[in-house]
């Protein structure tokens, strides 16, 4: 049993609840750190949830020393209601929850980003995450794992019609995606989870960026 000590943020979503899954069974991580803005209750002895508001995180973490931390944190501009209240959580509170970790010691970070967001674009989601990625560099943190997934498949509990259908598309069309076009598949939030934890293991400093086509190696 190592002493590593995770902190997640957004385990109650897609991806988080795997990397949730997949932390509290291995053996490396002797605590997990859960920080939500609703109570879940989990019941693991190696889990302990902190009920947080985002806009003033670092009271509720301070006597925390984490040494991996995992930001699966997102919403939808639809869901949050205006293109400002998207960012405030895709970026800001993600931005916001790296600034914290880092202050409390923490320089292992890893991030659920998306494909396509290496530069600057005219589509404000990925500018979000594109920004989202050039702050994270900037907080120079010895080890940073940019996670960058295409769409999403898996159950998130709720219904997203545009999402469905492209997951539907993505799942018929799968095996058509060959050679350069392969990072493009659809991908389960399961295999990204599984792939982010196991990333995230490696000992190697640096900023790695893991588009889609390799989170199915893992
Ligand atoms: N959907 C896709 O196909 C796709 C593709 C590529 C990349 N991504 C990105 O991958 C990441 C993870 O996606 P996902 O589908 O796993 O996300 P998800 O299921 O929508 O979960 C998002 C998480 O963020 C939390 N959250 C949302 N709004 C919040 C707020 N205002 N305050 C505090 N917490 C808030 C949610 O908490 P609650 O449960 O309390 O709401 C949840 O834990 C996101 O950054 C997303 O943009 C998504």
């Amino acid at each position: 049993m190592s002493n590593n000590i995770a902190i997640v943020a957004g385990g109650t979503g897609l991806v988080g609840q795997y990397v949730l899954e997949y932390l509290l069974e291995d053996d490396d991580f002797e605590k997990v750190y859960i920080l939500n803005r609703r109570s879940v209750g989990y019941i693991h002895h190696k889990a302990k949830e902190i009920i947080v508001d985002f806009e003033n995180l670092s009271d509720s973490v301070n006597d925390i020393r984490p040494t991996h931390a995992y930001c699966c944190l997102g919403t939808t501009i639809k869901k949050a209601g205006s293109k400002e209240a998207f960012k405030k959580v895709d970026y800001y509170y993600a931005l916001e929850f790296a600034e914290v970790v880092h202050r409390l010691g923490c320089e292992n970070f890893s991030v659920v980003t998306a494909l396509g967001t290496n530069h600057p674009s005219s589509i404000f989601y990925n500018q979000v995450k594109y920004e989202l990625t050039q702050s994270l560099i900037r907080e120079r943190f010895q080890i940073l794992n940019i996670i960058q997934p295409s769409l999403l498949i898996g159950d998130r509990g709720e219904i997203r019609i545009g999402e469905k259908i492209g997951q539907k598309v993505f799942e018929w069309t799968n095996s058509l995606w060959i050679g350069p076009f392969k990072k493009y598949a659809g991908i389960e939030g399961r295999q990204v989870a599984k792939a982010m934890v196991a990333i995230s293991k490696k000992q190697q400093h640096g900023i790695f960026k893991y588009p889609s086509d390799q989170l199915q190696k893992f």
